[in-house]
This record gives C-alpha cells, sequence and structure tokens, in this order.
C-alpha cells in the first residue's frame, strides 16, 4: 500500500512536471499566431540611372536611388509540425515606401510612391528552454509584389521640363530568400510576446515609360531589414 502510494505520488508528479515542460514548449499541430508593427527598413543600393540603356549624366553620372521605412500592421501564422519545427507565412498590410532621388538626383528629392505586399514561407526551428523563452531562427523564400507605383508631382514636373512627360512607373516584382531570427516569451499558456528580425532579398528592376517612348531605368536591390514586435497566442 505504502510502495503503491509513493509510486503513484511519483507518476503524479512527473506527470505534472512533464505537462508544466510541455505547457513551456509548442506541440505538434499548434497553430502559432502573432500579430503587432512591422517595420521594412530597407538597406538598398541602386545601379546608376540609365535613360534609354545610356548612364544618366547630368553632373558626373551620379544618379542613384533610395528607398525609406516603412511599418506595417504584420502578421505571422505557424503550424507546428513538431515541438521544433514549424512552418510559417509572414503577411501584412501594403507597405509604401518612398523612393527618391541621390547623387546628381539629389535635387529632384521624391520621385515615386510604391506599394508592396511582401509575403514570406519559411520553415522555423524553435529552441525549448522550458523557462518561459522560446528563441527560433528560420529561413524561406519571400515573393515581393508591387502592385502600385506613382510618380511624385515635383518629379513629374522637373521630368516634363525635359520634355519628359507622361511618366508611368513599373517595378519588377522579386523573388528571394528570407533569414530570420526571434523569440517569444510567454505571459501564460496562452499569450506570449514577440520580437524578430528578419534579412529579405528583394532585388527589383524600376522604369519610368514616357510618352515618346524614352525610359529611365534603375536596378534596385533594396534587400530590407524586417523589425517586429507583436502580441502572439497558442491556438
Ligand atoms: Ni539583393
Amino acid at each position: 500500500m505504502k510502495l503503491r502510494t509513493t509510486t503513484m505520488a511519483f507518476a503524479t508528479a512527473a506527470t505534472l512536471s512533464l505537462s508544466a515542460l510541455q505547457a513551456a514548449a509548442y506541440e505538434p499541430g499548434e497553430w502559432i499566431v502573432r500579430a503587432g508593427a512591422t517595420t521594412v527598413a530597407p538597406d538598398e543600393s541602386s545601379s546608376k540611372v540609365r535613360l534609354d540603356g545610356t548612364v544618366l549624366s547630368l553632373d558626373g553620372g551620379t544618379s542613384e536611388v533610395g528607398v525609406d521605412n516603412n511599418t506595417q500592421i504584420g502578421l505571422t501564422v505557424t503550424y507546428m509540425l513538431t515541438s521544433n519545427w514549424g512552418v510559417e507565412l509572414l503577411a501584412a498590410t501594403p507597405f509604401t515606401h518612398t523612393v527618391e532621388g541621390k547623387g546628381e538626383l539629389g535635387a529632384v528629392g521624391d520621385i515615386a510612391d510604391i506599394d508592396h505586399l511582401p509575403p514570406t514561407l519559411s520553415a522555423v526551428y524553435h529552441f525549448d528552454l522550458g523557462n518561459g523563452f522560446t528563441p527560433y531562427v528560420g529561413a524561406g523564400l519571400n515573393y515581393t509584389l508591387f502592385f502600385e507605383e506613382d510618380l511624385k508631382s515635383g518629379a513629374d514636373s522637373v521630368l516634363s521640363g525635359l520634355g519628359l512627360t507622361g511618366g508611368d512607373v513599373e517595378l519588377d516584382n522579386s523573388f528571394g530568400i528570407a533569414l530570420q531570427a526571434g523569440l517569444d516569451y510567454e505571459i501564460n499558456d496562452k499569450w506570449f510576446v514577440n520580437a524578430s528580425v528578419r534579412w529579405i532579398d528583394i532585388d527589383t528592376d524600376a522604369e519610368i515609360g514616357f510618352d515618346n517612348g524614352s525610359k529611365l531605368t534603375v536596378d534596385v536591390d533594396i534587400d530590407p531589414f524586417v523589425y517586429s514586435v507583436m502580441i502572439g497566442r497558442r491556438f
């Protein structure tokens, strides 16, 4: 009777501690949803701007473009395949960035506003530290869809003054790798807070076509760092 009670006590304790451990880790079949603020901070570099294939030279051929930061609502949904491996989709409300002139195009200032959506599918490995912290690393593929490109009125009047009227901006969509690292910290057994950073390889060819058939073109490696601070929940 004594032995049996002790055995049962051990079994109960083991079950309790095992379930406590399991509460800290994610479980196979679980959905992890996170939502919060996501900032796309381009670490861009561009080619020289070309007019009909020839480097534009107003003042030594130093024309380049830059891209500013933008913050939107980010959403990630992860399906756990095991307690460590998950498949994660990153979605967001559309980002809007302003493209500005650099070098000899600096005087033009803002050239265009571009809108994009950068859905990213990643394989993510979660480390269960058992103390409420769950760091993770991931790698995946990004598709960036540029769906709205508007020439700014200031740039339009500068270009019109050069005989380049009716400027129409277009950016090629981008397909590339995405790397990430992040950290979940549990508030309770359902909710947690999260911070993450990603690097996404986003490269595009931008073109402004004009009424007279001329084209301004530039290759831009946007290659942003993407920072998120989110609240998460397990389902
Ligand atoms: Ni790149």
